[in-house]
C-alpha cells in the first residue's frame, strides 16, 4: 500500500510541470462597468499593451494612461519571482487577452499561476487599502489534517521570512515535511508580492493571506489570492 502511494506521488509529481504551465488561469474579477467612453476603452488598451512590452524584462511592470480623471487608467502587471522571461512573457499574453474580455469595465483582476494583471482607473500603486481578495482550495481534505495543518503553518512562515529576505523581488518558495501514518510526504509554496509595495507593505498583505489559510489549512491545495500578494501550497 504504501509503495503504490509512493508510484503515485511520483506520477504526480512528474505531471506538474506540465499542470503548472504559465497560462493556467485561477480566477479573473471584472467590476465597475462604463458605457461610451472611448478615450478609456484607448487608455485601457494603451496600459495592457505597455504592460505587456515591459514587465516581462524584470517581471514586473507598472503602467499609467492619463487624460481627463475619468479617463485615467493605471495597470500593474506580476509575474512570479521564478518564472523564466519566456514563461513571463507567454503568461502575460495570455492574461492581457483574457482581461481585454472584461469589456467596458474599468477595474479587473486576474491571476494565473505564474503571472497577475491589474488595471483601475484609480490609482492603487504602493497600496493595499482598495485591494481584493479570495480563496480557491481543493475541496479535498489532507489524509492527516493535523500534521497537515502543522506543516503548513510552517511553510507559511518559512514562506514570510523568504519574502522578506528576496528583498526587491518579494517573492519566496518554501517546502515543509508532512509526516503522518503513511510516511513522510512534503508541501511546498510560493508567495509573491506585487512589486509596488514597500516591503512593509508587503508584509502586511502577505499577514492578511496566512490569516486566510487557516480557512484551508486541511486542504491538499490553496491559493489565496489578494490584488496585491498571492500564498498558494500544494
Ligand atoms: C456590467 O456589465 C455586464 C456585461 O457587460 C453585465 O452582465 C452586468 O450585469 C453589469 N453590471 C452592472 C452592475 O451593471
Ligand atoms: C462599450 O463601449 C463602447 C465605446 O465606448 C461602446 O461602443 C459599446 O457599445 C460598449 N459595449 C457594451 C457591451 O457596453
Ligand atoms: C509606477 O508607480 C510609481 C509609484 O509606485 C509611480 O511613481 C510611477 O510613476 C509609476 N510608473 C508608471 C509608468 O506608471
Ligand atoms: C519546518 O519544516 C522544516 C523542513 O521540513 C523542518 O526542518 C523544520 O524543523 C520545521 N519546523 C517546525 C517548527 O516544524
Amino acid at each position: 500500500m504504501a509503495f503504490s502511494n509512493h508510484l503515485f506521488l511520483l506520477a504526480l509529481l512528474l505531471l506538474l510541470p506540465m499542470a503548472s504551465s504559465a497560462a493556467n488561469l485561477i480566477y479573473r474579477q471584472c467590476d465597475k462597468n462604463f458605457t461610451d467612453n472611448n478615450a478609456l476603452s484607448t487608455n485601457i488598451k494603451t496600459v495592457l499593451s505597455d504592460l505587456q512590452t515591459r514587465a516581462p524584462q524584470t517581471g514586473f511592470a507598472n503602467s499609467t494612461a492619463t487624460g481627463a480623471s475619468l479617463d485615467q487608467v493605471y495597470g500593474l502587471a506580476q509575474c512570479q519571482g521564478n518564472a523564466q522571461q519566456i514563461d513571463c512573457s507567454d503568461c502575460l499574453a495570455t492574461a492581457i487577452t483574457k482581461i481585454s474580455e472584461c469589456t467596458n469595465q474599468t477595474m479587473a483582476y486576474i491571476w494565473y499561476n505564474l503571472c497577475f494583471v491589474r488595471i483601475s482607473n484609480e490609482n492603487f500603486f504602493g497600496s493595499i487599502k482598495d485591494g481584493v481578495g479570495t480563496i480557491f482550495n481543493d475541496f479535498s481534505d489532507a489524509l492527516n489534517p493535523i500534521a497537515f495543518s502543522a506543516a503548513v503553518h510552517n511553510l507559511t512562515s518559512q514562506l514570510l521570512k523568504n519574502v522578506l529576505d528576496s528583498g526587491a523581488k518579494m517573492f519566496g518558495i518554501a517546502t515543509a515535511d508532512v509526516t503522518g501514518t503513511e510516511g513522510i510526504s512534503s508541501i511546498s509554496g510560493v508567495a509573491q508580492c506585487t512589486a509596488d509595495l514597500k516591503l512593509s507593505t508587503c508584509y502586511e498583505c502577505l499577514n492578511w493571506a496566512v490569516l486566510q489559510s487557516k480557512a484551508c489549512e486541511t486542504k491538499k491545495s490553496c491559493s489565496i489570492l489578494h490584488s496585491s500578494c498571492t500564498i498558494s501550497f500544494r
